[in-house]
C-alpha cells in the first residue's frame, strides 16, 4: 500500500506491519520505492532506491517507533535511500536532531586480496586500486556527510595503503577545519605480517572528523599497579598519589590546584602536580585518559573464542565500544556502511545506542544475523537466570534489501 509521496520516491509497505496503518512518522518498515532508471555504481545518483523489508527479528515483532536496520546491498544505494528517509524526519538521534550521531566505516583497504572465511567461502574482494578506490570511497563519503547530524562524528578506518590519500579527500568532503584526530590503532605484533627488511607494520589509521560540531566523552582506562611499586606516596590524609612535572600549567592553574591540594613541593622547592590513585584489593588503580594512540586493544587474532565470528576482517568489539562511547550518547544512532561481521551493530546495542548496518556481502549478512541472534538469545537466557549481562539492551531489528 502506498502511503505518501517521497523525495523522488514513494513510501510503501509490504505485509501487515504497523506502518501500513497510515498516519504519523513511518517506521523502519517503510519501503522507499525507486524510480526504475538504471544507474552507474559510482555515478550521479539518479533515482531513490528502495529499501525492501525482508524480515523482522524476532519474527513478527511490531516496532512502534524505531527499529534498528540491517540493510543488505550496495551501500551507495542504501545511503541514498536513508538520506531520503532522513529528509522526511525519520532518522533522529536521542535529542531529536536529524541524522545519525556517529558513523564508523571500515571499508576494503585496497589490499588487492580476496577475503574468505575458514570454510573457504568468499567474504568480499578488495581489488579496487588508486583512482578507482578513491572514487568509490569519495562517492560514499559525500552521502555519509549528508546523513551525519550537525554535531556528528565520522571515523574512517584504513591502513598504510590509502590513509594518506583519503585524508586529503576527507579534508575536501568534511573541511580541513573539521578534522579532529588521526587515531593510531596499534594492534600488536603479528609474525606473519612483519616485513623482513622493514619495520613491521602493526597499526591501522582511523581518521576522525566532525560535521560542524561534535560531542566528546573522554575515555578513561584503568591501570592496576602493585602497591609495592616505587614512585607512589601516601599523603597526610592516607591517600596514594604520584607526581608529574608542572608542564605548561599557568600560574592561575597552579593557584587553583593548590586550593585542591594537588601541589607537591620537592625539597628543592620545585612544583610538581599530584595525581591521586584509588586503592583496591592491594593494588593502586591509576586512571588514564586515552589519547590518540590505542595500543591496549589487541586485534582479531587475539580475540576470545566467544567473540570470533570467523569473518576474515572482523574488528574487535572493544575498539568499537570505545569509539561509540566517545562520540555518541545513549539512544543515538550509529551507522556502519561496511558492516562486515556486524561489530559496530553489536557494540552499539551493548552501549544502548540504536544502529544501522549495511553490507553487500552474503556472508556478512549471514554472519551478522547469527551473531545478533546469539547475543539475542544469550541475553534472554541471562535475563531469565537474573544475570547482570547486557540483558534488556538487545532490541529487535528489521532486515532490508536495497534494490
Ligand atoms: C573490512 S570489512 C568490514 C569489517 C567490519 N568492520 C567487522 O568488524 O567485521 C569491509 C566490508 O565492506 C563490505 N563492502 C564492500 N563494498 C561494499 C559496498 N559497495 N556496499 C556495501 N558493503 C560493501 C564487504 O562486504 C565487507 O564486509
Amino acid at each position: 500500500m502506498a502511503l505518501e509521496a517521497g523525495d523522488g520516491g514513494t513510501l510503501e509497505r509490504e505485509g501487515t506491519g504497523a506502518c501500513g496503518k497510515g498516519d504519523g512518522p513511518c517506521e523502519a518498515g517503510a519501503l522507499l520505492k525507486e524510480d526504475a532508471s538504471p544507474r552507474d555504481d559510482e555515478g550521479a545518483l539518479s533515482g531513490v532506491h528502495r529499501l525492501r523489508e525482508l524480515s523482522r527479528v524476532p519474527p513478527g515483532a511490531r516496532h512502534s517507533k524505531w527499529s534498528n536496520m540491517l540493510i543488505h546491498g550496495d551501500n551507495l544505494r542504501a545511503l541514498e535511500a536513508l538520506t531520503a528517509q532522513m529528509k522526511r524526519g525519520r532518522i533522529k538521534n536521542a535529542d531529536n536532531t536529524d541524522g545519525v550521531r556517529l558513523i564508523y566505516i571500515d571499508p576494503p583497504f585496497a589490499s588487492g586480496q580476496s577475503y574468505r572465511d575458514a570454510k573457504g567461502r568468499l567474504a568480499y574482494g578488495d581489488k579496487r586500486k588508486g583512482d578507482d578506490f578513491i572514487g568509490f570511497i569519495s562517492a560514499r563519503l559525500t552521502l555519509l556527510r549528508e546523513l551525519l547530524s550537525e554535531d556528528g562524528s565520522i571515523y574512517l578506518h584504513l591502513d598504510w595503503r590509502m590513509a594518506h590519500y583519503l585524508k586529503v579527500i576527507m579534508d575536501e568532503v568534511f573541511g580541513a577545519e573539521n578534522f579532529l584526530n588521526e587515531i593510531i590503532w596499534s594492534y600488536g605484533g603479528r609474525g606473519a605480517k612483519s616485513v623482513a627488511r622493514q619495520f613491521s607494520r602493526n597499526h591501522d589509521t582511523i581518521l576522525l572528523y566532525r560535521k560542524k560540531d561534535h560531542i566528546f566523552n573522554p575515555v578513561v582506562v584503568e591501570k592496576k599497579i602493585p602497591r609495592s611499586s616505587g614512585g607512589y606516596r601516601l599523603d597526610e590524609n592516607g591517600r596514594w598519589f604520584k607526581t608529574a612535572p608542572r608542564g605548561d600549567y599557568t600560574d592561575k592553574s597552579i593557584e587553583r590546584l593548590e586550593k585542591e591540594g594537588r601541589i607537591y613541593r620537592t625539597r628543592t622547592g620545585s612544583i610538581r602536580i599530584k595525581y591521586f590513585l584509588r586503592e583496591e584489593k592491594g593494588f593502586l588503580i591509576e586512571e588514564k585518559r586515552v589519547g590518540d594512540v590505542w595500543d591496549d586493544i589487541p586485534d582479531a587474532m587475539h580475540m576470545g573464542v566467544e567473540e570470533k565470528t570467523g569473518y576474515p576482517t572482523q574488528k574487535p568489539e572493544a575498539l568499537l565500544r570505545r569509539i561509540i562511547c566517545a562520540s555518541s550518547g545513549p539512544g543515538d544512532i550509529v551507522l556502519d556502511a561496511f558492516a562486515g561481521s556486524g561489530t559496530a551493530c553489536l557494540a552499539a546495542q551493548k552501549e544502548r545506542r540504536r544502529w544501522i548496518g549495511i553490507d553487500s556481502g552474503a556472508l556478512s549478512l549471514e554472519t551478522i544475523k547469527s551473531r545478533l541472534e546469539r547475543s539475542f538469545f544469550s541475553c534472554a537466557k541471562a535475563r531469565r537466570s537474573g544475570e547482570d549481562s547486557f540483558a534488556g539492551v538487545i532490541t529487535p531489528y528489521t532486515l532490508f534489501h536495497v534494490d
